[in-house]
């Protein structure tokens, strides 16, 4: 049995950090995370530089990024100019992005949700005229940092939206992570009816210890890609109190224990988290990579 990783530290890693990571050290911790086997790589964003400015120099990111015909290099774009700028740098994949809750949505990218999708649906028309991919991501989903819960009818709706634009994957996001197993498992549920699962990913911050928990529910409902960031790195800095995506180590460990293949050699992997948990300078979330330094 198989399971796709995206990892995104790269991205929702490095975009949360205080401090910002020097290009070199970026190129170099992608390249370590490719030779660790994972092949789609979310290596930056093309968002406003005010905005996010750990992840300004992602267009010299990818002009030096070391290519692979085995890996994909994707990034995160909001609108018209950030596709416009993937494309100058050869992207091949993009993301775009939006939130199931009103408030997340406009703190975060400045338009309310129906004001989103116009924009959204021309980037994607246009990347994918370009002959790139699209991916979808819905944020919030489990939980908003402002208005509490969020009804699962607006997951949906942004979800059937992202599709019909031409996306080939929603990532279904736990932001904040708040989501437990239970509402996990109730959630792809449903959306796993509305559209299957091979078109589904989930994206679960670990902010409350239940990432992986959450993981082993949605598996159960026949998901079989997950997003996780290296070190367990990441957040988002519009939503307040958004800490790390679950761990790719912790993540590979728990599936290949479960008996799942994802093709990542968990010690090279290791060897990708020690040296961001280096760069960075402090011990990161991660508990496989704590453990292994442990020994
Ligand atoms: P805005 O200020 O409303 O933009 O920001 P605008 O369209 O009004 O344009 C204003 C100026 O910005 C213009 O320049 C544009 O050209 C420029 P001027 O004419 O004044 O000189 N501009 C840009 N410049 C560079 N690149 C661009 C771009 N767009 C406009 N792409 C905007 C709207 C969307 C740009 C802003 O709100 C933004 O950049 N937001 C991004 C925030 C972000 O990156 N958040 C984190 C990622 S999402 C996340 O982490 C969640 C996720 O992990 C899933 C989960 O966990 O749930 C994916
Ligand atoms: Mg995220």
């Amino acid at each position: 049995m198989q399971v796709q990783i995206v990892e995104v530290g790269p991205r929702d890693g490095l975009q949360n950090e205080t401090q910002t990571v020097p290009t070199e050290a970026k190129i170099r911790l992608i390249g370590l995370l490719a030779e660790a086997g994972l092949r789609r790589i979310e290596a930056g964003s093309f968002v406003h530089p005010r905005w996010i400015p750990q992840l300004a120099d992602t267009a010299d990111v990818f002009r030096q990024l070391p290519r692979s015909p085995a890996v994909t290099y994707s990034a995160l774009v909001p609108n018209q100019r950030g596709l416009e700028r993937a494309r100058e740098c050869g992207v091949t994949e993009v993301a775009v992005f939006m939130s199931a809750s009103e408030t997340h949505n406009r703190k975060n990218i400045n338009k309310s949700i129906s004001e989103t999708f116009p924009v959204l649906r021309e980037v994607a028309r246009e990347a994918l005229a370009l002959g790139m991919r699209v991916r979808g991501y819905v944020s919030t989903v489990f939980g908003c940092p402002y208005e509490g819960a969020v009804p699962l009818d607006n997951s949906r709706r942004v979800t059937d939206e992202l599709l019909a634009m031409g996306v080939y994957e929603v990532s279904i996001g736990d932001t904040i992570g708040v989501a437990t197993p239970r509402q996990v498992q109730e959630t792809f549920a449903v959306l796993v009816n509305d559209v299957t699962s091979e078109r589904l990913a989930g994206h679960f911050h670990d902010t409350r210890g239940t990432g992986l928990a959450n993981v082993a529910a949605a598996l159960a409902e026949g998901i079989r890609t997950f997003d996780s960031s290296i070190g367990g790195l990441g957040g988002c800095p519009y939503a307040p109190g958004a800490t790390g995506n679950i761990s790719s180590e912790d993540l590979v460990y728990m599936l290949h224990g479960m008996g799942y293949e994802t093709g990542v050699d968990l010690q090279k992997l290791i060897e990708a988290g020690s040296y961001i948990q280096r760069q960075l300078g402090r011990p990161l979330p991660s508990k496989v990579l704590a453990a292994s330094l442990a020994q």
